[in-house]
Order: structure tokens, then sequence, then C-alpha cells
């Protein structure tokens, strides 16, 4: 074995919480014996040149295809340091052989820099239904750095068209690694319908001003570990939406941006539900909203069992924010017939607008915060806007202590129709 021909990688990540992993391998530069003993298989070797110039897609879906229908002996696509790629939209898909296929991106990769027709790749790229899949990134060492160039599609003419940069569906025991993500066109990552995620070390920025530029985005998850992680965007740091289930996120700096958001929940009527949701140990700097639920007037379903737990809020504008009564841009939603309490009056009348107070809404309930403390850019440290035929209920304040971020300004609550308990909480619903 020449001693030149090769170097070692060791990522070995332990203690992920009780889903931690370990993975080792050796790399070989100069000869494919150890990419086959191993299971790398090179884009390289398919085509892929990675001058910064040439297309690379066609030669990414060849090599993909070689991992995925690969079996046992070539699990890991391996995208080699100290070259930059260039991907159009493209989407690797399963099942694959392998209970577990891994995407080693050691090099950088880069989208196209112009808009495309969403309604054929809503995604710069995507994966879908592969199971047990593990995607590595460079980490803070460089390399492994996807560069989105979304600015393109930030203009107001794509406000309604923008694509999200890497969509991850029916992606089962997914698994992320220290990536770092730049300047997506939309969300950075979306997870969907998928179990048993777990995601750390990631790095995603894009400027603060930058319009949808999402952290995270999770919608019909049920198992997803966030940790140890920095997004520093233009929306909201980490989204939890519909069909979302026992999410934790722990250890993460968030800001600029929007805070971490569970919803918008309902929209249009929507029947919406999240539970089991833990935030902890995070930090929020900046940003316009800290840890906020939000929830349409006209849509029906639940968000429960959620706990904000030791948060430093620097500069938050909104720390801490429940809307319960939220309408789009002041408009009353139209209501998909689908989730009308009213009979379909014929093709036509397929949508109804509805008032507040006509018994919809989404319930919010034991929701905990603890040990939530720093500073507010405005004077609402807290805002509680619940809807008044449902209004929220078991709402815990423990140890809430945030202050004012201007000198001698003192910060407070604004409460309508909560319901909960307040413990050692100098901020709180109770009047002083
Ligand atoms: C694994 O990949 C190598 C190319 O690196 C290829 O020669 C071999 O046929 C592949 N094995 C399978 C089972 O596809
Ligand atoms: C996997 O590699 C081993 C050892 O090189 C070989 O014996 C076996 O046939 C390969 N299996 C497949 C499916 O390619
Ligand atoms: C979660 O995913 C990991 C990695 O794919 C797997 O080893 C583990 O068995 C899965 N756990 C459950 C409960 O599905
Ligand atoms: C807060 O974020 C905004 C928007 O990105 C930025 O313009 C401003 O400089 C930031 N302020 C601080 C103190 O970082
Ligand atoms: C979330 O955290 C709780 C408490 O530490 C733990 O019991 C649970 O397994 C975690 N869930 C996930 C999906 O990581
Ligand atoms: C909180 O998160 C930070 C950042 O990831 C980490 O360094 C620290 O160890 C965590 N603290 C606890 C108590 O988990």
């Amino acid at each position: 074995m020449k001693k030149s021909s090769l170097f070692f990688v060791l990522l070995c990540l332990f203690q992920i919480s009780k889903l931690g992993f370990c993975l080792a391998g050796s790399v070989h530069t100069a000869n494919n014996n150890g990419d086959k003993r191993h299971g790398f298989i090179r884009v390289t070797n398919f085509g892929a040149v990675g001058d910064g110039k040439t297309d690379d897609t066609q030669a990414f879906l060849k090599a993909w295809e070689a991992v995925c229908n690969g079996g046992s002996n070539n699990t890991t696509l391996l995208v080699p340091l100290g070259k930059i790629f260039m991907l159009k939209p493209l989407k690797f898909a399963g099942p694959c052989k392998s209970s577990s296929v891994t995407f080693l991106v050691r090099g950088n990769l880069v989208a196209p820099g112009y808009t495309w027709d969403m309604g054929n790749s809503p995604a710069w790229i995507s994966f879908d239904r592969i199971n047990g899949l593990v995607v590595i990134g460079g980490g803070v060492k460089g390399g492994g750095t996807l560069d989105s160039r979304g600015s393109v599609w930030w203009g107001s003419g794509h406000a309604q068209d923008r694509p999200t940069a890497m969509h991850f569906n029916n992606c089962n025991g997914l698994r992320i690694y220290n990536l770092q993500h730049l300047n997506s066109p939309r969300n950075h990552i979306s997870l969907s319908g998928s179990k048993n995620i777990s995601v750390s070390g990631l790095k995603l920025t894009a400027p603060g001003d930058s319009p949808n530029t999402d952290g995270i985005d999770i919608s019909n998850c049920i198992g997803v570990d966030i940790r140890d992680s920095v997004i520093s965007t233009g929306d909201d740091c980490i989204a939890i939406n519909t069909g979302s289930s026992y999410i934790n996120i722990t250890g993460l700096f968030c800001g600029p941006g929007h805070g971490i958001s569970v919803g918008s929940l309902g929209k249009a009527g929507a029947f919406a539900t999240v539970e089991e949701v833990r935030v902890k140990n995070c930090t929020l700097t900046n940003t316009t909203n800290g840890v906020r639920i939000k929830t349409y007037q006209n849509g029906l379903g639940y968000a429960r069992k959620i706990s904000f737990e030791d948060i430093k809020m620097v500069d938050s504008q909104n720390p801490i924010i429940i809307e319960q009564n939220y309408i789009n841009r002041g408009k009353i939603e139209e209501v998909g017939f689908e989730y009308s309490n009213y009979q379909n009056r014929g093709s036509k009348n397929r949508f109804y607008k509805t008032e507040s107070g006509n018994g919809r809404g989404v319930k919010v309930s034991d929701v905990r915060y603890s040990r939530i403390y720093g500073t507010s850019a405005s004077d609402d440290a807290v805002t509680f806007n619940c809807n008044a035929d449902l209004g929220c209920d078991n709402i815990v304040m423990d140890h809430v202590n945030i202050v004012s971020a201007k000198a001698g300004q003192v910060v407070s609550a604004s409460c309508n129709n909560v319901h909960g308990s307040y413990l050692n909480s100098p901020v709180s619903c109770i009047k002083k």
C-alpha cells in the first residue's frame, strides 16, 4: 500500500444521543482498490470533473445509481476534496439495495446561479425514499460546502416560486453531519415524511434580509433530533410544521433570522397537528421572534406538549410568542372545502370564508417555558394572543426572566385568553 496514495478519514461521532453512530474508513487517492474495498464510489470515476465550470449533474446521477444499486459493496458516494462540482437540479432516488448509504461531501457543490422552472424541480437537490441515508459534510475544516447561489431567486419576481435547496422526503433513519450550506433560494433543508432523523454540526448561512430562507423545515416527521448547529438566515431557523412529533432541538445558535417556530399551522382551514417538541439549551441572537407558536384562526387540530428550556435571548424582538389568531396579510383565510364545516354547494362554490369565533382554531396546550433569559429588543417580552373561544391551556412559565435590551426600559407581557401557571417568573401574565 503506497503511503502517498493514502490518507485517512476518521469520522467518529459518538454519544449523539442514543442514536449515535460511528463510521471509520480510509480513502485512497490514487487507486480504486481501496475505494472498492471500502465501498466508495467516486463521482470522478463516473465522469464528474469538478473544475467549477463543467456540468457534473449526469455524472453524479450515474455514480448514485452505482451506489444505490450496488448493494453492500458500494455504499458511499464520495465527492472528493479540493474540487468544485456544478450541479443542476437533481434527484437522488431510492429505494436502494443497501440498508444504509452514505453521501460523503468533501468537495464543494455549487448550484446553477440562474432560475429554473420549479414545476420540474421544486428543490435543487432532492433525496427521495432512501432509508438509512447518511450525509456527511466537510465540517468546519473546510470542504464539503454547498453553495445554493440563491440570490438570483430573492427578487420580488420570484416571491411564489423559490425552490428549497435540499429536500429529504421519505428518508427513514436519515443522518446529516457537519454540513455547511450557504444562500438557499428558500429553505436550506426540508425534512418530510420521514422517521428517526438525526442532524448535527450544521452551519446554514444566508443574509438576514434574504426572503424565505428558513434553515430547516420539518413536516410530517416523527422522531427528529437536531443539535449543535449554527443557523443564520433571513427566516425561521427551524420551522416545525404539521404532522410532526417527537422533535428535539438542542445546542442551536440561531440568528439573525425569525427564531424557532412551531407552525404556521392550519392554513386555509387545514387540520394540523404538532406535539412532543423539546427545545433546549439554545441561544437566539438578533432574531425577530424567539420561540414562537403560530396558528391560523380558521385552522383545526392542535399544537401541544411543547417545551422550551434553557434558552438565551440576545436582543430578540419578540422573545416568547403564541399567535393563535393568525390571519395572513390581514385577510380572513378561505377554508378549503375538505376542511369546511359546510356542505358542498356545487362544484363552483368549493371555498367558504369564515370569521373567527366560529369554533374553529388550532388548540394550543401544554406548553412549558423554563429558564428563558436574556434581553428583548422590544418592550413585549411575552405575547400570548390566544383565541377567545379556544384559549391556550396549561401554559407554564417557570423562571422566565427577560429584561430590556435598552437601559432603564421595563418589559411586559401581553396576554389574551391564556390559562396556566407562573413559577418564579418576573415576566408573567399576572397583573402586578
Ligand atoms: C461497485 O462499483 C464498482 C465501480 O466502482 C463497479 O465496478 C461494481 O460493479 C459495483 N458493484 C455493484 C454490485 O454494482
Ligand atoms: C462484493 O465484493 C466481494 C469481495 O470483493 C465479492 O466477492 C462479491 O461478489 C461482491 N458482491 C457484489 C454484489 O458485487
Ligand atoms: C434509527 O435509524 C438508525 C440509523 O439508520 C437505525 O440504526 C435505528 O435502528 C433506527 N431506530 C429506529 C427506532 O427506527
Ligand atoms: C441584526 O440583524 C439584522 C438583519 O440581518 C442586521 O442588519 C443587523 O446588523 C443585526 N444586528 C446585530 C447587532 O447584529
Ligand atoms: C428527545 O429528548 C428526550 C429527553 O432527553 C428523549 O427521551 C427522546 O428520546 C429524544 N427524542 C429524540 C427523537 O431524539
Ligand atoms: C449547550 O449547547 C452548547 C452548544 O452546542 C454546548 O457546547 C453545551 O455543552 C450545551 N450545554 C449543555 C448543558 O448541554
